[in-house]
């Protein structure tokens, strides 16, 4: 199996053809989730729920990420492992450098930061540095307490447009690839048309490029989850066999299905 590369990601864009996304924190997942054939690997900062039993994002420390991402590394080759900056760690330009190439010592091969245009100059000098970066706009958890709780993003025309020009200028800046979460399905189709690069969706429909998952949410470990989630465990065979039908889902678009959207 070879390494998935971003050229290869934007060639899947370039030719209609879906790839598969999921969180991963250790690497005995981070196996299953190579041996499913799921292309790509998001160390998320959602390990501060998930695996630390936090309400939110913001305890998460680039120590964690670091130790996270090392651990989903030596665990696989093929899936491209993009590994969240956290909460605090990407508020200056120096800071952001200095924690980004962290990750990327302990293994990934992008980091993902959660904002607008006021990143862009952070993604040139990421870039510049030889830091792929993908872009995380719509709900954007490390934002919760501005955002008031999480909450569907760009319902009304003026909010939409918005989140459309801080993709357009994610890009612009040299953003590798996008991520869209919870966003009407019409908006998240229209910025995935208008960008080049691949926009992988959670809670965003079925038409971008890709689709992202938590991996707990994935296999039914979460207590609560929110309406675009699907238990893909319900019904499999094993924690693998769970993955290769998420995987399958995304490929042939029959998840999301409608009841996992927003309009
Ligand atoms: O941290 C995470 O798991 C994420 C996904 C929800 C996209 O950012």
């Amino acid at each position: 199996m070879s390494k998935t590369s971003i050229p290869s990601l934007i060639q899947k864009k370039q030719q209609g053809e879906k790839f598969a996304v999921v969180t991963c924190y250790d690497a005995s997942f981070a196996q299953l989730v190579e041996n499913a054939g799921i292309e790509a690997i998001l160390v998320g900062d959602s390990l501060g729920m998930v695996l630390q039993g936090h309400d939110s994002t913001l305890p998460v420390s680039v120590d964690d990420m670091a130790y996270h991402t090392a651990s989903v590394a030596r665990g696989c080759r093929a899936p491209l492992i993009i590994s969240d900056l956290p909460f605090g760690s990407y508020h200056s330009q120096q800071q952001c450098l200095d924690n980004a190439s962290t990750l990327m010592r302990a293994g990934a091969q992008l980091v993902k930061l959660e904002g607008g245009a006021w990143l862009t100059d952070s993604i040139e000098l990421l870039s510049r540095a030889g830091i792929p970066v993908c872009g995380h706009l719509g709900l954007t958890p490390q934002s919760v307490n501005v955002l008031g709780g999480y909450r569907v993003q760009g319902r009304n025309d003026d909010q939409a447009k918005h989140i459309l020009d801080d993709a357009l200028a994610l890009e612009a800046a040299g953003a590798a690839m996008l991520v869209l979460e919870c966003v009407p399905q019409t908006l998240a189709a229209e910025i995935t048309q208008a960008l080049r690069i691949p926009v992988i969706g959670i809670g965003a429909g079925p038409q971008t490029d890709a689709q992202v998952l938590v991996l707990h949410d994935l296999l039914g470990i979460t207590a609560k989850t929110a309406r675009f989630v699907r238990n893909f465990a319900d019904g499999s065979s094993s924690i693998e066999d769970a993955l290769c039908r998420y995987r399958n889902a995304v490929l042939d678009g029959s998840f999301p299905a409608a009841e996992h959207c927003f309009d």
